[in-house]
């Protein structure tokens, strides 16, 4: 489908923010359509957490409009994003370090089964769902393995499977490759093409051009709080990406 056909999944007019005397964003548009995956990238400071926690709920916008599936949507608070299925995977993985893979992938959404008066949980169930969540993923992480002994990848696997679970329609990555090995990047990247198989949309918040140029469709630019550059993967280069981040090049 082009983008002329398909509703957006997610549409921002005109997204403004203002911390005090600090303007983190001004008068942003952007789009995203289901199974889409597209990178934002910046330097430091040019607003690209503002604008996910902006979408995700954790702040309201100064000024702007959000859509969301083609209705205007206002969070309050994250729950609300997550509810109409929006999911934030950190870089600082909020991930329970002495519990296994499955029990941090239901983490606060537990499957519990009746036991006369009692609500027990559902050890069994929550397992054999992770584990299809996992191998949906094509993730070797197995429900029982403890979170603790896990690499930054299989973490970021787990990471990922939670917003399956919710049948999330946008997945947004903030820094999810920078700190792992360069193996456990591949592993992350492949796990965005998963998501994008199934109609996810994903937004990959980036420092690491090899990586935004490897599983992006399209790239936006943000400098000093504005959106610089809007383009097709195939209609760019790293060395005008470089060259939008630094400044050297004012927009494309
Ligand atoms: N809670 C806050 N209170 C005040 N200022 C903030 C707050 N959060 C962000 N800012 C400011 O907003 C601007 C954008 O910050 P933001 O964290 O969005 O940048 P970023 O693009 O994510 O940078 P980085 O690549 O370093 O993560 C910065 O000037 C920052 O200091
Ligand atoms: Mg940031």
């Amino acid at each position: 489908m082009t983008s002329a056909e398909a509703t957006p999944v997610l549409q921002l007019s005109g997204i403004g923010k203002e911390f005090g005397a600090i303007r983190a964003l001004h008068d942003v548009d952007m789009q995203v359509f289901p199974g889409e995956v597209v990178g934002l990238m910046g330097d430091n400071g040019a607003g690209k957490s503002t604008l996910v926690k902006i979408i995700a709920g954790n702040f309201r916008p100064s000024h702007g409009e959000i859509r969301f599936a083609g209705s205007a949507v206002h969070f309050n608070r994250p729950v609300d994003a997550r509810t109409v299925g929006i999911e934030v995977v950190y870089q600082d993985l909020a991930l329970a370090d002495n519990l296994t893979a499955a029990a941090n992938v239901f983490l606060g959404r537990e499957l519990k089964r009746k036991f006369g008066p009692f609500a027990l949980l559902d050890h069994k169930a929550m397992a054999a769902r992770a584990l299809e969540l996992f191998g949906e993923l094509r993730s070797e992480t197995r429900p029982d393995d403890l979170v603790k002994q896990m690499s930054g990848g299989q973490r970021q696997a787990v990471a990922i499977a939670r917003t399956r679970l919710s049948n999330a329609r946008l997945v947004m990555m903030d820094e999810p490759t920078a700190a792992i090995s360069v193996r456990q990047v591949e592993q992350v990247l492949s796990l965005i093409h998963r998501l994008k198989e199934q109609g996810v949309a994903v937004m990959l918040i980036s420092h690491r051009m090899p990586d935004v140029f490897a599983v992006c469709d399209r790239v936006i630019v943000m400098r000093r709080g504005e959106k610089r550059a809007d383009k097709a993967i195939q209609a760019t280069s790293p060395e005008e990406v470089t060259a939008l981040i630094t400044g050297a090049k004012e927009a494309a």
